[in-house]
């Protein structure tokens, strides 16, 4: 496992999402009630970017063919998404969001 640092809390608004691309990886970083979440970025039913999709508190739907899911865990909570998004392990940090990663 290694950390990779993406950002600093203060570029991702409350409520929102970024994309952000590190080590090789583009990941959605998305900022709900004060805490930090990531996923990939790419949706896994198609070419949608989750950090361009609507985030309504812990859900993130695809501004592609609408399909949804749970930030915090990944699963699909709408079709037609069927297979669920990877996420990541924030690790604390009191100013940048850090995660780890294989
Ligand atoms: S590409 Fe995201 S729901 Fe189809």
């Amino acid at each position: 496992m290694k950390r990779i640092e993406l950002c600093s809390q203060s570029d991702v608004a409350e409520g929102t999402a970024i994309m952000v691309e590190s080590d090789g990886l583009e990941l959605a970083v998305y900022h709900v009630e004060g805490q930090f979440y990531v996923t990939d970025n790419l949706c896994t039913h198609g070419p949608g970017k989750l950090s361009e999709g609507y985030l309504d508190g812990h859900v993130i739907e695809c501004d592609f063919h609408n399909g949804a899911f749970d930030i915090r865990n990944g699963e699909v909570v709408a079709p037609p998404c069927m297979v669920r998004l990877k996420t990541y392990r924030v690790l604390p940090d009191p100013g940048n969001v850090i995660i780890e990663a294989d």
